[in-house]
């Protein structure tokens, strides 16, 4: 059979990629980081899109040619319609739409959180695709939600934050302690030399399914406000616990929810992804839930876990098989919905 190749293009946030599929299969996955952001301890919009301007044309030369193969091959174009910063959407959007014009070729766009959790379908050896239906838990820098998936187009948010993600939890809090930017992966480090038991955060009260995080930020300020006025030396004197105690909430929370959900639903098929997937305590929450209720877990590879291109290119993959294809007018959309 003949084969099809995709190039994937993601520039929703702060991360610029490119990635070529082959079917199902990924031959390149190329992200340019931006660092600039880390100065500010956050993402500055403006300075993320120039980035991407600037990241753009290399990083899709770099995937073409890691791919092995020249644009001519090329059978679409996808990439990310949002959600995202709509300064950077509109970069890869224009990208890409003039690449599959140039090369009359289908364009194909691609929402962002259908892509994380769709990234569960790359060919990879090792890793298997979870059936459906089945839970996804999308938890990220910029994202918090439970999906109800029923077919790869069939998707329904069941719960999500009503206010921070799961990683800005972690990154304010990290903030707060005056770890850099972004904290959740030093949090991690230190949660694994600390007592998860040390100190006691009130879980937020929120009904259903949904996730509320702002209110455990403050929590946690006026805590090291109290405790920094006894005692200077404080945070210097109890990180490793802090961290732990912050990281064991915030997990409680999730599965918290992830356990209601999975009731309620009758599904035990549990698949997640984001940034935050990476985390140790949250990976062993999901094993725990394994023998506790019966749950089969999927966690997709790292590098299809954070923002990239490579779930892109499944997405378009997927819909190219569908002939589920974008007009030239297509436009970027920040507040894109599943
Ligand atoms: O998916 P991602 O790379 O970008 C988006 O936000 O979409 O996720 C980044 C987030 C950051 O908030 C970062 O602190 C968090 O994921 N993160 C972690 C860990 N690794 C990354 N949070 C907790 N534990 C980790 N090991
Ligand atoms: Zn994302």
């Amino acid at each position: 059979s003949q084969n099809i190749y995709i190039l994937g293009i993601e520039s929703s946030c702060d991360d610029t990629a490119a990635a070529v599929i082959q079917n199902g299969k990924i031959l390149s996955n190329i992200i340019a980081s931006q660092k600039i952001h880390e100065e500010y301890g956050g993402v500055v919009p403006e300075l993320a899109s120039r980035a991407h301007q600037q990241n753009i044309v290399p990083v899709v030369d770099q995937a073409l040619k890691k791919a092995g193969i020249t644009k001519d091959q090329l059978s679409a174009v996808a990439f990310t319609k949002g959600p995202g910063l709509m300064g950077s959407l509109l970069v890869g959007t224009s990208f890409a739409k003039s690449l599959a014009y140039g090369l009359d070729i289908p364009l194909i766009d691609v929402n962002h959180m259908q892509a994380h959790i769709l990234a569960h379908f790359i060919d990879e050896e090792g890793f298997d695709k979870p059936p459906f239906p089945f839970l996804a838990m999308t938890i990220s820098g910029g994202h918090t939600q439970i999906v109800k998936v029923t077919n790869h187009f069939d998707m329904e948010v069941i719960g999500e934050t009503i206010d921070d993600a799961v990683g800005e939890a972690f990154d304010k809090s990290g903030k707060l302690l005056g770890l850099g930017y972004p904290a959740g992966p030093e949090i991690d480090k230190r949660a694994k030399l600390g007592n998860p038991k040390a100190f006691k955060f009130s879980k937020p009260k929120v009904d259903g399914l949904n996730f509320s995080f702002s209110g455990l930020k403050t929590a946690i300020l006026y805590f090291i406000q109290r405790e920094v006025k006894n005692n200077p030396n404080f945070i210097e004197e109890n990180l490793n616990d802090i961290c732990a105690s912050i990281q064991y909430t915030i997990i409680g929370i999730l599965t918290d929810k992830l356990k209601k959900a999975s009731k309620e639903t009758g599904i035990k098929h549990i698949a997640i992804g984001g940034g935050v997937s990476a985390n140790s305590g949250i990976r062993r929450a999901l094993k725990d839930g394994e023998s506790k209720h019966g749950w089969t877990t999927y966690v997709p590879k790292f590098e299809f876990t954070t923002d990239n291109a490579a779930m892109i290119a499944i997405v378009g993959y997927l819909k190219y098989l569908d002939k589920d294809f974008a007009a030239q007018n297509v436009m970027a959309s920040a507040r894109l919905k599943i």
